[in-house]
């Protein structure tokens, strides 16, 4: 696998045309539904409910998990997760509006998938546990651009690079950087992350791919953040990390549940 360098990308960029966007500067809200079923299919909608309610519970002290509930193509996988600097409270509370969103807008969906600013949450009745699935991402770039891009871009390089080493090779699978290297004389807040269930390659292999189309759609706008099944990207020059004091301790609780009929 080539390992995408955004620095590289960079030095391409100042040779072609700049790009223009008019995208709005909001925070992350994104559902998807997929598979629809048919109303009368009772033990696919009681392995959703067990699933999600398994990760709920979760919530009370965990900013992660994965779950699965059922038997043979009926079984229900879910996973969540909360930005790696969210308290057990905002994420509880995150993945409570996940859950509301999910349960209203996707009722007859085998497949679903919502993310906000601080949660991602997701089922199907695919085992996707471990898959880094690039296949879908979405940027929200801010309106802000800067003025001295080349200045900006050389910088904003350093932090995506330097937060996607961070992230991996980590159990939180959690990056945060702030610029260091001296070229834009403003911060650039920095935060890369895989959901936990990514082993280290398959972080890597996430983040590359969300580093390319950030590339494309990122580029000279002073905030941006990115979402896709298996990692999310968000920098910004305003400070976007939660308070210390709230963060959780940084240990990694892969709790694979057996609430069904698994195992
Ligand atoms: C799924 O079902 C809902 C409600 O019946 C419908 O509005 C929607 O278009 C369906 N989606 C697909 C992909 O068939
Ligand atoms: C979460 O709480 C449950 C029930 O109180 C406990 O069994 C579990 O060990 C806790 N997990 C962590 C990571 O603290
Ligand atoms: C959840 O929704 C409530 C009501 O809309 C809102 O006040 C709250 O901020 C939301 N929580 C999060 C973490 O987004
Ligand atoms: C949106 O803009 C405001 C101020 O202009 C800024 O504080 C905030 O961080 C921006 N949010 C994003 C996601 O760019």
């Amino acid at each position: 696998m080539e390992y995408f360098s955004f620095k590289l990308f960079i030095s391409v960029l100042l040779l072609l045309p700049i790009a223009s966007f008019s995208a709005p500067n909001s925070s992350i809200s994104q559902l998807v539904c997929n598979k629809n079923f048919t109303n009368n299919n009772n033990i696919l909608k009681i392995n959703i409910k067990n699933t999600i309610s398994s990760l709920v519970a979760n919530t009370y002290n965990n900013t992660y998990a994965i779950s699965s509930y059922g038997i043979g193509y009926n079984t229900i996988y879910g996973l969540f997760q909360c930005r790696g600097d969210a308290s057990y409270e905002l994420c509880s509370s995150c993945i409570t509006n996940a859950t509301h969103q999910i349960r209203t807008s996707c009722p007859y969906s085998a497949e679903s998938r919502v993310w906000y600013e601080f949660c991602f949450l997701r089922y199907d009745n695919y085992k996707f546990f471990g898959q880094a699935d690039s296949s879908y991402t979405r940027v929200w770039p801010s309106e802000l651009t800067a003025q001295n891009s080349e200045a900006f871009n050389s910088a904003l390089g350093w932090v995506l690079d330097a937060a996607t080493g961070s992230a991996v090779g980590k159990d939180v699978k959690v990056g945060k950087v702030i610029n260091e290297d001296g070229t834009f004389d403003k911060n650039i807040y920095g935060i890369a992350q895989c959901t936990r269930d990514l082993d280290d390659s398959g972080c890597s292999y996430c983040l590359q791919k969300a580093l390319e189309v950030m590339f494309m759609d990122c580029k000279n706008h002073l905030g941006c953040s990115l979402i896709s099944n298996c990692c999310m990207f968000s920098y910004d020059i305003y400070d976007l990390f939660l308070d210390p004091e709230s963060q959780n301790p940084g240990t990694a609780v892969s709790s694979m549940l057996s609430n069904g009929y698994l195992h």
